[in-house]
């Protein structure tokens, strides 16, 4: 991808990041309170830092898995292929699931690989999603938990990138073309 000139301007600070986190964890560690085996799957690779600080907030017995997804838009159709590069290394029948995803935009991503994990049998399924983009939905698709509900513009940050890059930007900014 060629990149266009842009400034970032910064939408959600760290510490307002830092702060909701710790308020999701609180409900989930409610929500899952009574389990000794919870699975966190985190969908590479935006939600690289984001399930990292998510699981040192949750003060529950975890594991860690990840999945590598990619999805093709098909903008004629309104479609999107999605298809699975990395798929878990654990097995989830009767485990408690909860995914981790860093934004729904169209909402394919999150709806491809919640169908396709509840046709394992866990016991329970749960998502999470740091941001969610509402206006953009193609898809019916609600994570169970979600940060902070933002507006159509392009953001970065936070695990989140631009041709690859500013992944490493601590807080959520979003790109002005210049
Ligand atoms: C982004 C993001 C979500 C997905 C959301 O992933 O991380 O997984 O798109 O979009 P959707 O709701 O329209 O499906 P991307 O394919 O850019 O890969 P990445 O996580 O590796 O950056």
């Amino acid at each position: 991808m060629t990149e266009r000139p842009y400034v970032i301007d910064e939408m959600i600070s760290a510490k307002a990041i830092a702060a909701r986190i710790e308020q999701l964890a609180q409900e989930i560690r409610r929500e899952f309170a009574d389990t000794d085996k919870l699975v966190v799957v985190g969908l590479l690779r935006g939600s690289f830092v984001f399930i990292a600080d998510l699981v040192r907030e949750l003060d529950l017995p975890v594991e860690v898995d990840f999945m590598e997804v990619s999805s093709y838009g098909n903008a004629m159709e309104s479609s999107r292929e999605v298809r699975i590069m990395k798929d878990l290394r654990g097995e989830i029948a009767g485990r408690d699931v909860l995914v981790v995803e860093d934004i729904v935009d169209t909402g394919h991503t999150l709806h491809h690989v919640m169908g396709l994990l509840r046709s394992r049998d866990p016991a329970r399924l749960r998502c999470i999603a740091l941001l969610d983009k509402p206006s953009r939905r193609e898809v019916s698709m609600k994570a169970d938990w979600t940060g902070f509900e933002i507006p159509d513009e392009f953001v970065v940050g936070y695990g989140i990138d631009y041709a690859q890059r500013n992944r490493n930007l601590p807080f959520i900014g979003s790109v002005r073309f210049t």
